[in-house]
């Protein structure tokens, strides 16, 4: 199944320049989420995973079918404020503007196998600090899966040292 033809990509969103991939349009038709979550989930089916983590918001539309698909738990990475036990915190900078996330401390055991799970990569700010969070926990990260992935931003530069998968490349 070509999966990029159910992303719809819309111009100068949200700010002037940048050219938005909507996941709306592929999340709405049943078929092309289904095949979209079998496709990540068999890119990490042999890893021996412990936890999915995916950060917020979009990465928990992903992280958790693919968690379920695989039949582990699902962590999520937030945006500050929104979690309610012990948190760590990480300051990071977006393709536009920059922000900070947060996991719960006890989410994640020293020794975990961990795969990350996102829609989209493109500078690699975010996925580089739910990593950092990861790690600050003793987590190994096993695989970092995208959906899509913006390869003119060379948000893989930051990530050399880990195992990356897209499925969608622009
Ligand atoms: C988008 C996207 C990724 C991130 C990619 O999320 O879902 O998480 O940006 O950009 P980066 O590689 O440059 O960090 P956004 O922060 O817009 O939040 P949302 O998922 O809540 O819409």
């Amino acid at each position: 199944m070509d999966l990029e033809k159910y992303i719809r990509v819309i111009e100068d969103f949200p700010v002037k320049g940048i050219s938005f991939k909507d996941v709306t349009t592929l999340l709405k038709d049943g078929e092309a989420f289904k095949y979209a979550i079998k496709h990540m989930a068999d890119k990490i089916r042999n890893e021996k995973i412990d936890l999915v983590v995916g950060p917020e918001a979009r990465g928990f539309l992903f992280g958790a079918p693919i968690a379920y698909e695989l039949g582990v738990g699902f962590v999520p990475v937030r945006k500050p404020g929104k979690l309610p036990g012990e948190t760590m915190k990480y300051e990071y900078h977006l393709e536009y503007g920059s922000d900070s996330l947060e996991i719960h401390k006890d989410a994640i055991k020293p020794g975990d196998r961990i795969a990350v799970i996102d829609d989209l990569l493109a500078t690699g700010g975010t996925i580089l600090s739910a990593v950092k969070l990861i790690e600050s926990l003793g987590g190994i990260v096993v695989h970092i899966g995208f959906l899509i992935e913006l390869e003119e931003l060379m948000g893989r530069k930051s990530l050399s040292e880990y195992n990356i998968s897209s499925i969608i490349k622009y």
